[in-house]
């Protein structure tokens, strides 16, 4: 009898595409109808795999996959910084072959690749962040979540002197891709945004008033991406709210936004939380970023820093450091207007 032989940390082949969508579907969708399948939902990140399957890491276990991680390239802008940002996504291990640290395997690995091809940061969403926080992400950043009902709806503005359209067709992607790409967010190829807009149960209005312009992204109650004039951005959500006869809006916007401020005096309820769970790839980027605060970093080793500004001096680990350069948390004793920076993912690029 042949022996059982494992395979990996490697990338997946093309050809081995369509098993892991089966071995992602089976886990994550369980029971559910192969139409509302994974690459349905995630056909954004399916296809940049297309291009390079080497973002996808495996384990096989006797010619089968078991373990899976993926890494899916972003670009995010933050006012004039732009990072390059691995999205961690898929972290599945087989029922019969979890607990012998095949997901631990596949992280690490995907974090050697990050660095060896220089990405900054890292950032994924999970319900289990004691997995992830012992190999080095943590909480960070900040998203502010307002809530729309019934009670306060009437205070947004009036959209009646607005032109607005239900983008049914790409005739108006340009328009909205441009928006997009203006504010700090993900940055988006005309591509990404088709395959992100044309996912099920999304749908994108577009008002018009003059010069100006702004859209609004809603899945279910919720606005998943906006851009734009904020007044018309606003007055879009209330158009929403009637026209689909919704009883509750869910609202999420960069927290130092001028929707937040005119949410806020409006008195509007709000939670505050943060924008995922982050780890530090490359510190290169961010570097100038801290030199304008005055703050030097050095590396000691591959999980602490030698920080210093003026008089301070302190070892942060790695946590620690995404902190101070993602906030929301501040480390007291290094002080700048620059820090946290504006780093923002809005929930229609989160996976
Ligand atoms: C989470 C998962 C990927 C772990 O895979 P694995 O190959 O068993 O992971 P490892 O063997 O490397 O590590 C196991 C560790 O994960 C922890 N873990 C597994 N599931 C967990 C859960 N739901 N909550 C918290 N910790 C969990 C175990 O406690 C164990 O910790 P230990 O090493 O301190 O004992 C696997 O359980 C899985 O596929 N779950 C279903 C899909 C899922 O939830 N994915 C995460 C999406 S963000």
């Amino acid at each position: 009898m042949q022996e059982a032989k494992t395979e990996g940390p490697r990338g997946c082949t093309k050809e081995e595409l369509g098993e892991l969508l089966v071995f992602l579907h089976n886990i994550f969708k369980p029971g559910l109808d192969e139409s509302i399948n994974v690459g349905l939902e995630y056909s954004h990140v399916i296809s940049s795999a297309m291009n390079d399957s080497e973002n996808l890491r495996i384990i096989k276990y006797n010619r089968e996959i078991v373990s899976h991680v993926g890494i899916h390239e972003i670009y995010v802008k933050i006012d004039e910084l732009k990072l390059k940002v691995g999205v961690i996504f898929g972290v599945a291990t087989h029922p019969n072959f979890r607990g012998k640290g095949f997901a631990t395997i596949l992280l690490k690995d995907a974090t050697e690749k990050m660095i060896r091809e220089n990405y900054d940061v890292s950032i994924l969403w999970t319900g289990i962040p004691e997995f992830y926080r012992k190999l080095g992400w943590e909480n960070a950043g900040s998203k502010t979540t307002f809530h729309f009902n019934n009670s306060n709806i009437e205070v947004l503005p009036d959209y009646k002197d607005l032109e607005i359209r239900k983008v049914e067709d790409e005739s108006e992607l340009k328009t909205i891709v441009s928006l997009h790409n203006e504010t700090n967010g993900v940055v988006w190829s005309e591509n990404a945004a088709k395959l992100l807009l044309s996912r099920q149960a999304i749908e994108t209005y577009l008002a018009l008033r003059n010069e100006s312009k702004g859209y609004a992204v809603i899945r279910g109650s919720r606005i998943i991406d906006f851009s734009g004039d904020s007044n018309m951005i606003l007055a879009l959500i209330k158009y929403m709210f009637v026209s689909k006869k919704l009883e509750r809006i869910e609202f999420q916007v960069p927290s130092n936004s001028k929707e937040a401020s005119i949410l806020k005096y409006f008195g509007v309820p709000f939670e505050e939380d943060y924008i995922g769970m982050m780890k530090i790839i490359n510190l290169n980027n961010l570097k100038e970023t801290l030199a304008k605060c005055r703050i030097n970093v050095e590396r000691m080793n591959a999980a602490h820093y030698l920080v210093k500004q003026c008089t301070e001096e302190r070892i942060l680990d790695e946590k620690q450091l995404t902190k101070l350069i993602f906030g929301p948390e501040v480390i007291t004793q290094f002080k700048c207007s620059s820090l946290p920076i504006n780093f923002y993912v809005a929930p229609i690029d989160q996976i």
